[in-house]
């Protein structure tokens, strides 16, 4: 986390052009609730854009030329044509988010005509908190901006999660870039990803969330995360189903020998998964906080042993918190390292952060834990 602001970004726009920028954007990171590998089988999730996130200061550029640079530790800074904007290796390739978003808006029409764009950020990158749709969001209000157009939160989020696919090779799901393009301050998002629906759900004023990045990312990660999408389109099509949001659990059971072990746990817990969301969902409008922790540990489990996508840092982080008093606690985001993610009492989100560093330091484990606040959509900032 570093204290980075539009104003930061400002500031260091003009030491690396030498002028002032004339285009600003925040763009939020995001945390998820609940609904964990289940946006690619159009199944309910249940984000929240929260108070930290990327941001961007920009200025038009005569030249047909892209040039970007960012605050980012070990980032190269890029400048490239706009009419051959084209994948970015190494030290480059944080920029192949913002390039992503310039070419997927050139290619749907809104060409934006040649830009430099400085980044600077308060989220820490690859722990979980979707640093990658806060750039993309960033990237796309600017453009936005330069054109004079605003789109809808929905279509700004299809373009970003293609520059994703496209351009940074990452097959995501729709959550991410609908968090952070349509986030509202003390709420989180139940969003349909088949429908694309959302409903904005308030956050109780009695619940904080704290966020634990847990410092690890395994290797694998990459790979299994496009192998589980895989397992689940299996599953899907031995259903016979278009996606596993149109399968009941019942379904799933009854298929188990058909399917297999492995690709009936995988369908077991996408089922089971979208049920605890809905089901969440309406214990947070009921006030039944304990029933949410309930459903948040059992997507833990779930997520564990079916879905296979934890790991050993991430359950003793969870068992941490489940010693100090926290049942709502569970990994988040794709898995394999990352993160987790706590509700609890408000009161004490600030205790029990520290509480969590302190007994995952006894264990080995390096952690920076602290409480996040749901804050609004990715949008352009006053000069
Ligand atoms: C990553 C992807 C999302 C989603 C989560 C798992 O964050 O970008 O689309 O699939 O993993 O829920």
């Amino acid at each position: 986390m570093t204290a980075a602001s539009p104003a930061t970004a400002a500031a260091e726009f003009r030491q690396w052009q030498g002028r002032a920028s004339e285009l600003l954007a925040a763009a939020p990171g995001r945390i998820n609730l609940i609904g964990e590998h289940v946006d690619y089988q159009g199944g309910l999730v249940l984000p929240a854009a929260i108070n930290l996130g990327v941001f961007a200061a920009a200025a038009r550029l005569d030249e047909p030329l892209l040039r970007l640079q960012t605050s980012f530790p070990g980032a190269d800074s890029v400048e490239i044509p706009l009419d051959g904007l084209h994948r970015r290796e190494g030290a480059a390739s944080w920029a192949n988010y913002p390039l992503g978003v310039v070419a997927c808006y050139q290619k749907a029409g809104h060409a934006s005509g040649g830009l430099a764009i400085s980044f600077d950020a308060s989220l820490p990158a690859g722990a979980g908190l979707s640093s990658s749709a806060a750039f993309e969001a960033a990237t796309a209000v600017i453009v936005e901006q330069a054109l004079g157009i605003s789109l809808p939160p929905r279509d700004r989020a299809l373009l970003c999660q293609q520059a994703e696919h496209d351009y940074a090779g990452v097959p995501c799901g729709i959550m991410d870039q609908f968090a952070v393009n349509a986030g509202q301050a003390g709420h989180a998002l139940l969003r349909d990803c088949r429908s694309l629906e959302v409903s904005p759900t308030p956050l109780p004023e009695t619940v904080a969330m704290v966020f634990v990045d847990s410092g690890v990312k395994h290797a694998l990660a990459d790979g299994e995360y496009g192998k589980r999408r895989t397992d689940c389109e299996t599953a899907a099509r031995l259903l016979d189903v278009a996606c596993l949001r149109e399968a009941t659990q019942e379904m799933v059971e009854n298929a188990r020998e058909a399917l297999g072990e492995r690709v009936f746990r995988r369908a077991r817990h996408v089922v089971s998964e979208i049920d605890r969301t809905g089901q969440f969902a309406a214990a947070m409008a009921a006030g039944k906080l304990d029933e949410a922790a309930r459903l948040m540990a059992a997507s833990h489990a779930s997520l564990r042993h079916d879905f296979e996508v934890s790991c050993d840092e991430l359950d003793a982080l969870v068992e941490i918190a489940n010693n100090l008093g926290i049942t709502g606690s569970r990994m988040m985001g794709g898995g394999f390292g990352g993160s987790t993610i706590q509700l609890v009492p408000a009161a004490e989100a600030a205790s029990l952060a520290a509480a969590i560093e302190t007994a995952a330091a006894a264990r080995g484990l390096q952690v920076s834990a602290f409480p996040v606040t749901a804050a609004a959509a990715a949008a352009p900032v006053a000069l």
